[in-house]
Parts: C-alpha cells; structure tokens; sequence
C-alpha cells in the first residue's frame, strides 16, 4: 500500500486527479471503476476542468461504478446513478452507453447483481478503481461483517451508514436500508486502487484500512493485498497514523 500525505481536501482531490489524469491520457480507452460519496466531488470536479480544457477525453473510457441503493431508479435524486449524471457523466465527454451503475430497480436484483459481475469481467476488470471509505471501514457497500463478500451482492446497510449517508435524504426513514455493492473479490480484481479520505471523521477507519489486521471488520483492510493501491488521505483522515 503506498500512502500519499495530502494537507487538505482540496489537495487530496488534486493528487487523485491528477493520477486519474494520467490514466487516461495514457490509455484513452480505459476501464474506471468509480465511487459516489462527498469524498471524490472534488476529484471529478478537477477532472471535468481538465477534460473541458482539452487536456483529457474520456469518449472512449467506459465505466463501473461500486454500488447503488435497492429501490431507487435511476432518475430518483437520491440515487447513484442519478448522482453519478449530475456530477460527472453529464459534464464529460464520456459515451453514457458506456457508463454502467449497478440497477437497484431491478425486478430480480440477485440476477442484476450476476449480470454486473459478469460485464465487469467481460470488460477485464478496472484499469483503475476509484474508492472512498465509510467510518466503519466500508468500501462500496461492503459492510463490516465475519467474511469478505465475493461478487456483486444485495447488503443489508448497517445503522451506522443509514445515519451517515441521511445526510442526502429528507429524513432518515427514506433512506433505503440495502444496496447492491460490487463485492470484494471484483474490487481486488481492479489493476489499480486509489482510495480518498478526507475530515478526521475517517481518522480510525484510515487507521485500521493501513495499520491494522487484514479482517473482515474492516472490508478495508483488505487492501493491503492489492499489488497497486494508493491511499491518498488528508492530514484530519491521518490524524491516527
Ligand atoms: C457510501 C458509499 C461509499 C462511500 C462512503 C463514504 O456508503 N457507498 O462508496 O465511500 O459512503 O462516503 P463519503 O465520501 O460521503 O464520506
């Protein structure tokens, strides 16, 4: 794991940019796993900048993002889907046929799920995956539990996130309590993981993700195996390391 000191979030939005940045003008036709939250706002907002300078296209990049919330269709405000069009998609020249977010509205969500694994694989994994972490340790909707959750699945949100993310919502009643998530072993499956923390909130879930035991506790921790992966966190988010 290699850890990249930023001083604050607009830094860390910078440094994960510029690496995405990168990427893409490297390989144009690259595979970019991507994340909703706070924590990358200020990424896609450099790099729509970047792309709208004429310095970077993603017209020929597709996507996958991590997850998405059960019951939501893709036009609900709360959605991912719809969060990924107003923040991102919408703003780039990426082809939006190539951009995939997990279906919450599917009629059979078990099948949904099977179908995303397999585009993902079929499309030979992300070139690079975009990650933020929840305060517990999450990754996607991978929630704290006894084993690291493989494929694509349906997840039973803990209390802690349904209040964390009910910031979002009018009330915490409409926040959906399970989501699909992309599961660890297609997150591992990415050649290269750049995960973003900012705000002393993320201080001990930044704290065991790079120092502590490789545990299930933690879906983070797991990181720690991944031949490629780049913390970039903020001086809050490493007040603990
Ligand atoms: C949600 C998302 C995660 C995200 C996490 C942290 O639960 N499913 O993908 O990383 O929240 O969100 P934020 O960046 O807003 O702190």
């Amino acid at each position: 794991m290699e850890l990249i000191r930023a001083k604050d979030y607009a830094d860390m939005s910078r440094k994960a940019a510029n690496i995405i940045f990168a990427q893409v003008v490297l390989n144009p036709k690259s595979v970019l796993g991507l994340a909703t939250g706070d924590t990358p706002l200020g990424t896609y907002a450099q790099l729509i900048e970047k792309q709208k300078a004429g310095d970077c296209s993603f017209a020929q990049c597709s996507s996958y993002n991590l997850d998405e919330y059960v019951g939501l269709s893709a036009d609900h405000p709360q959605s991912y889907h719809y969060f990924m069009r107003t923040n991102f998609f919408d703003a780039v020249d990426i082809d939006a046929a190539n951009t995939h977010v997990p279906d919450g509205a599917a009629a059979d969500v078990e099948a949904a799920c099977t179908e995303y694994d397999r585009m993902v694989a079929a499309a030979g994994y992300p070139d690079l995956q975009l990650l933020g972490i929840g305060r517990n340790g999450h990754i996607g909707f991978n929630e704290p539990g006894d084993t690291f959750p493989r494929g694509t699945h349906v997840v039973d949100l803990t209390e802690s996130t349904i209040e964390a993310n009910s910031r979002l919502f009018d009330s915490i009643d409409e926040v959906p309590r399970q989501a699909i998530s992309m599961g660890i072993q297609t997150i591992m499956s990415a050649h290269r993981i750049l995960i973003l923390a900012s705000g002393e909130q993320k201080a001990q879930a930044v704290h065991d993700m790079v120092l502590g035991p490789i545990t299930p506790q933690v879906p983070a921790s797991i990181l720690q195996l991944h031949p490629a992966c780049t913390v970039i966190a903020d001086e809050a988010a490493l007040a603990l390391c």
